[in-house]
């Protein structure tokens, strides 16, 4: 399977004109109070980056300072914070001990069958972070060793990369969703020797079976010893003598003290997978000091947040987002975090509204697609609830389109908060570029303009600047402190994928299309490489293809997104069979749960077409470009010129007819 080459061709067709003033009264209590102060700041984080990047850094609790502040002699290996000694467990928990906050709820925790509530103070999450810190080092967890973890949404996820921190483990967090192969590729490709796992987990009021899925997948990961079980379900599983044990026992049996390691600032905090346009899923390396100096001033600023905030951010702590804005830079504020294991709509579509009210949460975080499904199941849901205590918003993952951003800002904010839509990815650890709550204006479909220290810039595939109000590449033109150190394992791939393409300016690519306003303000349009959106989360459209093609009865396929109203971005297949074979009807769920089984659920195609061959160049390339035509429906317009056989458009126009 051969791709076609990148183009930049993205068009933006949406011109907003909405705007939306920032609220004086919120401005008046905010952290950062003028646009004059955001300028003054941003100007210095851009002029002076090792003076602010040092002053910022001071917030943070470390056991020894730093000598430099960026060493920049090899990029894109970037080093910040060298010489320092930090720990971002002890940031996120020690700190707190000896304030006022030692006995607040760190973490409130909904179970998602029904009414099964924990609140954990930082005291105890610390107590517990502690044990499970002893817990590993008894199992031979050595700093810089890998831990994976694939756990369900509950507080021991929290504690076990909590401990990880705590020792200098590197952990590797793997989302329940995904299936057995997707485990064995990412423990395989850090080579993890302990996996955290659950006996089950829930969804919907079903069980998805954690363990078993273990189990399968450690028939083909060699470096992994021991499998650590939290008792969830509470339902049985089989245990492998000498290999796997019980959370509960464990725990049991070590002290509740345990000293956070003095790290380095560049040592590993932690791996997380994330899908690129060609091969296997890249480990994303994330070090420590700079990392956590990025989320904590981004969750101060962006969100506005104190201590005494009760914050909600929906995503699971399987995505980045989990990460960065459900542990890390909250607890490092210490703030109250808010985790929820159940799905938005089980048993009713108002399960987010009823925690909202139940915990007066000020501060929520969710996700475009998420919006989208709260506006169809209608504006009834959140008014059936006092969401009052709402004082701001945020969406991450995906463009929000202007009409949902209306509505997140008319049921949920109820007019009275603004809303922060951060653009950032994995890769950039932190949000990048969003708007200031009660400082900047606000423009539905916007994400807005450079946090401290960001500069981007929008160019075309030479690197020139591009016009205000025109569509180019987006890419970051110096380092910043919490981003990726490379990929795991692999750092050529790494200088291959966001370095090689502006080597000679030495500018990191983000591989997304956006313009910006006449205010300077960035909309991001969306990837311009083979990947998509689903629901916020990147797929690879060659993951989806490979695992197509491991079907027997698929000779070659080819994967393209295309707009679909939940989701962002659906996934339509393009599968050819082998000459002489006549699919079913019936195949197409049979391949669609294939792909599930392969990667996740979230990867299963919403449309498959077959068809008895794939439009080509005459080089061979897949022409995606009028496969997208086709999946959205439209004519292929564009240059076929190249096409090698024009019957080919003809019958998977039939196809799509039939
Ligand atoms: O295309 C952009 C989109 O999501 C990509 C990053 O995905 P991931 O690494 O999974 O991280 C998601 C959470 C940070 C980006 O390259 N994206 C993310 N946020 C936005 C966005 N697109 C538009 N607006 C956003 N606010």
């Amino acid at each position: 399977m051969t791709t076609e080459t990148v183009t930049t061709s993205i068009d933006h067709v949406l011109e907003e004109t909405r705007h939306f003033a920032p609220d004086p009264a919120f401005r008046e209590r905010a952290h950062i109070k003028s646009r004059e102060e955001y300028e003054r700041l941003y100007r210095e984080s851009v002029e002076q980056p090792e003076a602010f990047w040092a002053r910022m850094a001071e917030e943070l609790a470390w056991f020894k300072k730093w000598d430099r502040v960026l060493n920049d002699d090899t990029p894109p290996f970037y080093k910040w914070f060298e010489g320092g000694k930090i720990n971002a467990s002890y940031n996120c928990l020690d700190r707190h001990l000896d304030t006022w906050r030692k006995n607040k709820a760190a973490i409130i925790w909904e179970g998602e069958p029904y009414g099964e509530r924990r609140m954990v103070t930082y005291r105890e999450l610390q107590r517990q972070v502690c044990k499970f810190a002893n817990v590993l080092k008894n199992l031979g967890v050595k700093p810089g060793d890998r831990v994976a973890i694939y756990l369900p949404m509950i507080p021991e996820l929290a504690v076990a990369m909590l401990a990880c921190a705590r020792i200098g483990a590197v952990h590797s967090i793997i989302f329940g969703g995904f299936s057995v192969n997707a485990l064995i590729d990412r423990i395989n490709d850090a080579e993890a020797t302990v996996v955290v796992t659950a006996d089950g987990g829930y969804r919907r009021g079903e069980i998805v079976e954690l363990k078993k899925a273990v189990d399968e997948a450690l028939l083909k990961c060699p470096t992994v010893r021991n499998v650590v079980t939290v008792e969830r379900t509470k339902k049985p599983v089989s245990m492998v003598h000498g290999r796997d044990l019980l959370w509960s026992e464990l725990m049991d049996t070590v002290s509740d003290v345990c000293p956070a390691e003095e790290l380095d600032s560049e040592h590993p905090l932690y791996i997380l997978y994330t899908s690129g346009s060609t091969g296997k899923p890249k480990g994303i390396l994330h070090s420590t000091a700079g990392y956590l100096l990025g989320t904590y001033l981004t969750s101060k600023y962006v969100f506005d947040l104190r201590e005494e905030d009760t914050y909600w951010c929906t995503a699971d702590i399987g995505w980045v987002t989990g990460h960065s804005y459900i542990i890390y830079g909250i607890l490092s504020n210490g703030a109250t975090t808010v985790m929820y294991e159940g799905a938005p709509n089980f048993p009713t579509p108002d399960q987010f509204w009823q925690i909202c009210e139940r915990y007066s949460v000020n501060v929520f975080y969710t996700a475009p697609t998420a919006i989208r499904a709260f506006s169809k199941w209608g504006e009834g849901w959140p008014a059936r609830n006092d969401l009052s205590s709402l004082r701001l918003l945020g969406t991450v993952g995906e463009p929000i389109n202007p009409e949902a951003w209306m509505w997140y800002y008319q049921h949920i904010g109820q007019q009275n908060c603004p809303i922060v839509d951060t653009w950032w990815q994995t890769e950039t650890g932190a949000i990048m570029i969003t708007t200031l709550p009660g400082v900047m204006e606000m423009k539905p479909g916007s994400a807005g303009l450079p946090f401290f220290g960001v500069q981007p810039r929008i160019v075309d595939e030479e690197g020139n600047e591009v016009p205000e109000g025109q569509s180019g590449l987006l890419v970051i033109t110096h380092p910043w402190p919490s981003m990726l150190r490379t990929l795991y394992g692999d750092p050529e791939r790494f200088k291959e994928v966001y370095w090689s393409k502006f080597e000679k300016q030495g500018w990191y690519f983000t591989g997304d299309g956006a313009y910006k306003d006449k205010d300077g303000y960035y909309m991001i349009i969306g990837r311009i490489d083979d990947v998509i959106n689903v629901s916020g989360h990147r797929l690879g459209t060659m993951e989806v293809e490979s695992a197509l093609v491991s079907h027997p009865i698929v000779s070659e396929a080819a994967v393209v997104g295309y707009p679909h109203e939940i989701k962002g971005q659906g996934i339509c297949a393009f599968v050819s069979v082998p000459v002489g074979t006549t699919p079913k009807e019936e195949d197409k769920e049979k391949l669609r749960e294939h792909v599930a089984k392969e990667i996740g659920a979230i990867a299963k195609p919403d449309q498959i077409r077959f068809t008895d061959a794939l439009p080509k160049t005459r080089s061979g390339k897949i022409m995606r470009r009028l496969l997208r035509d086709i999946a959205e429906g439209r004519d292929a317009t564009g240059d076929t010129s190249t096409l090698e056989d024009f019957t080919v458009l003809a019958r998977l126009r039939e196809e799509q007819e039939t």
